[in-house]
């Protein structure tokens, strides 16, 4: 339980939830009554409330927009078995968070704020918290820079909001990848590792294009060689081979994901052999000819555990086992959702209750 942060509250008149479907939730398309807002200028957060949800407003010289001073985080808040509200491992994101701001020359975000800030909009938005298997209250923090100049220097002022979204599964289905061997999402000394809006822009064009040729998305791979693999479009990857779980490591042009971290600590704890180390792409590629490879998927807060149904590596097609028989990957999406709704033991202390 957290102490309510001093901060002024504007209820909603009326709530819009009962027009909500909550049998058929997409992925970040409706959004809860409220929204947590604070304004940073003169050195110090101020302003600090919580809202309804509506739009905002600024001038077209707003900074953010210009030079791209933006980051997010993504995490996820359900019920547990009990109906109460958990938040799983809020501390992470609130640390990651700040990492990210720092790479940006942006202001840290007080814990105070951005930890009780969002608990307490949380509790408010409480009865917007999915209550069906791979639904959530995904929580959207996020902060930019809003100097009203376009010369180019690290703004002055800077607003951070939260607001959240009842979400569905962000991939419906198993997913369909390319290695990306000609684009770059990040490359060493970049901001890579930061959850930089900017990291996600400059994915989307050879993401458009790979959709355009029939994948869900691309597996990056290293800007100078492309011979090793860094991560997805939205995710980090994952693979079995040889009874191995193999990762690529989290450095500065990879994200370090927080469910990542979990998969792989639940993994060490199996006894699983987990392998951090440079994965290139041939070598999955041989292991996938040999039928050495028997899982490969996605981890992350908005994919949770995605299930990688075909790799295709040049002009060759890979279909991969089948993602139903999968033992570790199943078993591990399992395992935390049992985590989640409080059926297992949270000994790693990753649920915050709110
Ligand atoms: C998340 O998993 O929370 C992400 O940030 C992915 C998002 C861009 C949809």
């Amino acid at each position: 339980m957290i102490e309510t942060l001093n901060i002024e509250v504007q209820k909603v008149e009326k709530s819009k939830i009962s027009s909500v479907d909550f049998n058929d939730l997409p992925f970040g398309k409706v959004f809860s009554d409220h929204m947590l807002v604070a304004e940073y200028s003169d050195g110090e957060w101020k302003n600090i409330n919580i809202k309804p949800y509506a739009p905002i407003e600024f001038t077209p010289a707003v900074a953010a927009l210009h030079y791209g001073q933006s980051i997010f985080e993504g995490l996820k808040a359900f019920k547990n078995e009990q109906g109460e509200a958990v938040i799983f491992r809020p501390e992470a994101n609130f640390e990651r968070f700040n990492i990210s701001a720092e790479r940006m020359c942006m202001p840290t975000v007080p814990e105070e704020i951005f930890m009780k800030g969002m608990a307490q909009l949380i509790e408010l938005d409480n009865n917007w918290i999915p209550n069906k298997p791979d639904c959530a209250l995904y929580i959207r923090p996020f902060m930019f820079s809003t100097d009203e100049y376009i010369g180019v220097r690290p703004s002055a002022k800077y607003t951070f909001i939260v607001f959240t979204c009842p979400v569905g599964a962000y991939y419906s289905k198993s997913v369909k990848v390319k290695f990306e061997t000609t684009y770059s999402r990040s490359c060493p000394g970049g901001i890579g590792y930061a959850k930089a809006a900017a990291n996600y822009g400059a994915s989307m064009y050879p993401a458009m294009l790979a959709q355009q040729q029939g994948f869900d998305q691309v597996i990056w791979t290293d800007s100078s060689s492309h011979e090793f693999i860094e991560e997805s479009g939205v995710m980090n990857v994952m693979f079995v081979i040889d009874g191995k779980l193999v990762t690529p490591p989290a450095k500065d042009t990879i994200l370090k994901g927080i469910t990542r971290d979990s998969v792989l600590t639940i993994a060490r704890e199996w006894g699983l052999t987990v392998e951090e180390r440079p994965v290139a792409v041939s070598e999955v590629v041989q292991a996938i000819e040999e039928g050495r490879l028997t899982e490969a998927f996605g981890v992350g807060t908005a994919a949770t555990i995605s299930q990688i149904a075909q790799i295709t590596n040049g002009d060759k097609d890979y279909i991969l086992p089948d993602p139903a028989g999968r033992d570790f990957s199943n078993k591990v999406h399992k395992h935390l959702d049992a985590i989640k709704s409080g059926t297992v033991a949270d000994t790693h202390g990753w649920i915050y209750k709110v």
